[in-house]
């Protein structure tokens, strides 16, 4: 479990590479996206609406985000969210530290970071009107807790919605995966299909839309 968390520590320190595969820039970000995820321009685009799909423009009420990471993809969107009360949690220091520097340099005042593990969520049941967990899924250590941690917080009615990465549906991406992610601890199995991710949530929400785009799928859950 320590050499797990402590992988994404090593991110933390990495943050400049990683922030820039994420978000589709710089030559090195777009050809490992493009080459390792088989994420194009396009398909990127899609990536990403799916994986915000679930929190609408005017959202207001209160939102958990697990795992913030360092916050590139979520943090310019809550910039809009001037109605929501958010919670950032991750495991990392490493990770929220960086998370930190950059809702400082956006001015981004109200956003409340906490380091904690999805497995032990500090909130009381029926918290939140919206959890949202990009990229969080296929790294959690313990997925059972997760699920229900992440569903306990949530109130009825309220939005579960976020992206992870799903198996089966690119070679190159399941080898990278395999040879890559997985020794450096940087996901961990066992990981949903499209088909498995779908039964799951439709058995465990009231309503679930689940998408993809190659490897990544979205989801947006009622519960
Ligand atoms: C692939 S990153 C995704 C971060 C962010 N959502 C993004 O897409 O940029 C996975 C994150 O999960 C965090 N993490 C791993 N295990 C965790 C746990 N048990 N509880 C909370 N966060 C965890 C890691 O520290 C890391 O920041």
């Amino acid at each position: 479990m320590k050499k797990f968390f402590d992988a994404y520590q090593i991110v933390g320190n990495l943050a400049n590479f990683y922030d820039a595969m994420l978000t589709n820039s710089g030559l090195l970000g777009r050809l490992a996206l493009k080459f390792f995820w088989g994420l194009d321009d396009d398909a990127y685009q899609k990536f990403l609406a799916q994986a915000f799909a679930g929190i609408p423009k005017n959202f207001s009420g209160r939102l958990l985000e697990v795992p913030v990471g360092t916050g590139v993809l979520s943090l310019p969107i809550y910039r809009n969210l001037t109605g929501a009360e958010i919670f950032c949690a991750d495991y990392s220091d490493k990770m929220l530290d960086a998370a930190r520097v950059r809702a400082d340099k956006m001015n981004l005042r109200g956003v409340k970071f906490l380091q904690s593990d999805v497995a032990d969520l500090p909130f009381e049941d029926n918290f939140f009107n919206a959890v949202l967990s990009i990229n969080g899924f296929h790294v959690f250590p313990d997925k059972n807790a997760a699920w229900s941690e992440t569903r306990r917080v949530l109130r009825s009615g309220g939005t579960f919605c976020g992206c992870m990465y799903i198996k089966g549906e690119n070679r190159r991406t399941d080898f990278f995966v395999e040879k890559f992610c997985e020794p450096q601890r940087f996901f961990n199995p066992p990981y949903e299909t499209f088909a498995s991710l779908k039964n799951f949530l439709s058995n465990h929400f009231t309503r679930a839309e689940v998408t993809h785009v190659e490897s990544f799928a979205g989801f947006v859950c009622t519960k």
